[in-house]
């Protein structure tokens, strides 16, 4: 979703902004543009343009062409007024003097325009976002900070807002509010970016701004302030990710190369939190008294992180017998949920941003729940207003399909129904310790899958010309099918659709006919032979069958299905874990051979920040 990038320094502005930008891309976008203080003639200079950010990019000669070392630069995905250059942001007040660039949406903003056009303000624009603009300039009477102030206390929404003011040429004021800025602290300068990846290179320092806070930065440093304008010190966190963890690295996509990272990031996550055959979780300060008391476990999140969820129902139930109820954070605080003081919410989110999670992370928390995250963003939202936070450490990941998230967020729920499991009696001794072995070799036996992944391939070639594909499976491959399901339709746009096995014969198997591609999971061995079942109900109705089991019932499944992809035998609880990877796989090879924009697939962004 939009990406913002602000620089105040002795360097050429432009060149920086745009190179912060591209880092941001993976957010999804439509347009992009930049202000920056032109220093000769004491005014605001903006370009904008619609489309990639190349456009802009040639447009500025690389922002060479750009003058001045003080600027701002946005990367914006439409919600108020089509993608067009003058719904592009920086969005400028009547006289040009006051330029704004903001992700998030302003809900009264229609209200605010009524207003300032009694007052005889133009608009340019269709942007809930001119409306900051000519509303700072309506109260502006030369302190410039005051007037953000009386404008802070009159929108509502969510915002993550930089100003800059052509009275103020030195600065730019920083606001947040329900949207992620961070400030970064360099060598005589000073950045304002949405997300780390957009000023690593410059520098590794930075803070997190909360909500309700301002900043104003400057090249010698930057003043926080609280949302009563008093001001205030900020703790500087160090960021100790590589660099090259945000590059391509030789890879063609960042999905591919996301793909291929999965076993180190799974090594990161797992092995600090096992010692000695035993669960170790950081910062855990769930108490055992507290966890045998759970009354009731809500795992809330959104599309893929929600799939994680649930796998990580039936494995949580199936160790710990505490009931687990999944809900997709969009409907939860619609819902009424049942919550209490003995509820458990765990909320899983890959940028620790998402607007909905974040929604519903706050209406358990009004309701008394205790909130345990997942999350892979370090200081994101989410991390931040939870009262625990168990990291995935999978690293910055920027295509827009996760794959190294997912499986690391899947990672951290195994070792959570493993931790609750031992502390309430749940798992017998003999099963823990044979799953805590299965989870320390599950980087190696995902290695062998990768290493196969020219079948997988191969498997796409074959079936890249389908327009629409069922995945079928029964508990967890059920589970595994709608990320399969998910991972397909979002990059190669084909249609498909995620069936629990048994469900099928209720309607849905009326669409199977000669020739439709079934991707039948296969790999939970306790319901293998029903999956079976499934598998010859489907092909005795023409389907093309195409199967993932595990590597000890290849030969079996291999007598029913057209083609089988086999994964290496392991505990149940792990089996969607190694599962998923030839569907990440298949969806990649896919969507390539069907020539799609892999890693910013259209209509979707990285980190959803609007309801
Ligand atoms: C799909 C995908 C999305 C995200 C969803 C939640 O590949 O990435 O479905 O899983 O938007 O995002 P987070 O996990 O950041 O809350």
């Amino acid at each position: 979703m939009c990406g913002i990038v602000g620089y105040v320094g002795q360097e050429q502005a432009a060149p920086i902004l745009l190179e912060g930008l591209s880092k941001l891309e993976y957010r999804g976008y439509d347009s992009a543009g930049v202000a920056v203080y032109a220093d000769q003639k004491g005014t605001l200079e903006v370009h904008k343009a619609k489309g990639r950010l190349q456009v802009l990019s040639d447009l500025l000669q690389g922002g060479a062409s750009v003058h001045g070392c003080v600027g701002i630069g946005h990367t914006r995905w439409a919600t108020h007024g089509a993608p067009s250059d003058v719904n592009s942001h920086p969005q400028v007040s009547r006289s040009g003097r006051i330029a704004v660039v903001h992700n998030g949406i302003i809900e009264n903003y229609a209200e605010l325009k009524a207003f300032l056009m009694e007052q005889g303000v133009p608009f340019t624009s269709e942007t809930d976002t001119e409306v900051v603009a000519q509303l700072i300039e309506h109260f502006y009477d030369g302190d410039i900070l005051q007037a953000v102030g009386r404008v802070l206390r009159r929108i509502e929404g969510a915002y993550a807002l930089g100003i800059l003011c052509a009275d103020a040429p030195d600065q730019i004021i920083a606001v947040r509010k329900d949207s992620p800025l961070i400030l970064g602290y360099g060598k005589d300068c000073s950045f304002l970016a949405s997300d780390v990846t957009a000023i690593i290179r410059h520098t590794r320092d930075v803070v997190y701004m909360d909500d309700g806070e301002v900043a104003v930065l400057r090249r010698d440093g930057i003043q926080c302030y609280n949302h009563l304008m008093q001001p205030i010190e900020k703790e500087i966190s160090h960021v100790d990710w590589e660099i090259d963890a945000a590059e391509k690295g030789g890879y063609e996509h960042f999905m591919f190369k996301e793909i291929m990272e999965q076993p180190e990031a799974l090594r990161r996550c797992i092995f600090p939190r096992i010692r000695d055959g035993e669960v170790y979780l950081e910062d855990f300060a769930l108490s055992e008294e507290y966890i045998r008391n759970i009354e009731k476990i809500y795992i809330v999140a959104c599309g893929s992180s929600y799939h994680v969820g649930m796998v990580g129902k039936y494995n949580l139930e199936r160790l710990t017998r505490k009931p687990v109820e999944v809900a997709l954070a969009s409907e939860f605080r619609y819902m009424d949920p049942i919550v209490s003081a003995d509820t458990l919410v765990i909320v899983i989110s890959q940028s620790g941003e998402t607007l909905d999670t974040m929604a519903a992370l706050r209406e358990a928390k009004r309701l008394g729940a205790t909130i345990l995250s997942i999350v892979n963003v370090v200081g994101s939202s989410i991390a931040r207003e939870s009262d625990m936070v168990l990291y995935t450490w999978a690293g910055p990941e920027i295509a827009v399909a996760t794959t190294k998230a997912y499986s690391t967020q899947m990672a951290v729920m195994d070792l959570l129904a493993l931790y609750f499991a031992r502390v309430l009696g749940t798992v017998a001794e003999e099963e823990y310790q044979a799953a805590i072995r299965e989870l320390l070799l599950l980087p190696a036996k995902m290695e062998t899958i990768l290493a196969d992944k020219d079948d997988i391939q191969y498997y796409a070639s074959q079936y890249f010309n389908h327009n629409s594909v069922f995945f079928i499976g029964r508990n967890v491959d059920y589970a595994m099918g709608l990320e399969g399901s998910l991972k397909l339709k979002e990059i190669s746009y084909i249609h498909s659709e995620a069936y629990a096995s048994g469900e099928l014969k209720h309607g849905t198997i009326s669409l199977i006919e000669s020739g439709t591609l079934v991707v039948a999971l296969a790999s939970y061995q306790k319901l293998f032979e029903k999956s079976m079942n499934n598998v010859v109900e489907v092909k005795s109705r023409g389907a093309d069958v195409l199967a993932l089991t595990t590597e000890s019932r290849r030969e079996e499944m291999g007598k029913v299905a057209n083609a089988v992809i086999a994964i290496p035998d392991t505990h149940d609880l792990l089996l969607p874990s190694l599962g998923v990877v030839p569907l990440q796989l298949f969806a990649y090879y896919v969507a390539l051979m069907r020539g799609c924009d892999i890693d910013k697939p259209r209509n979707l962004a990285k980190s959803v920040t609007v309801e």
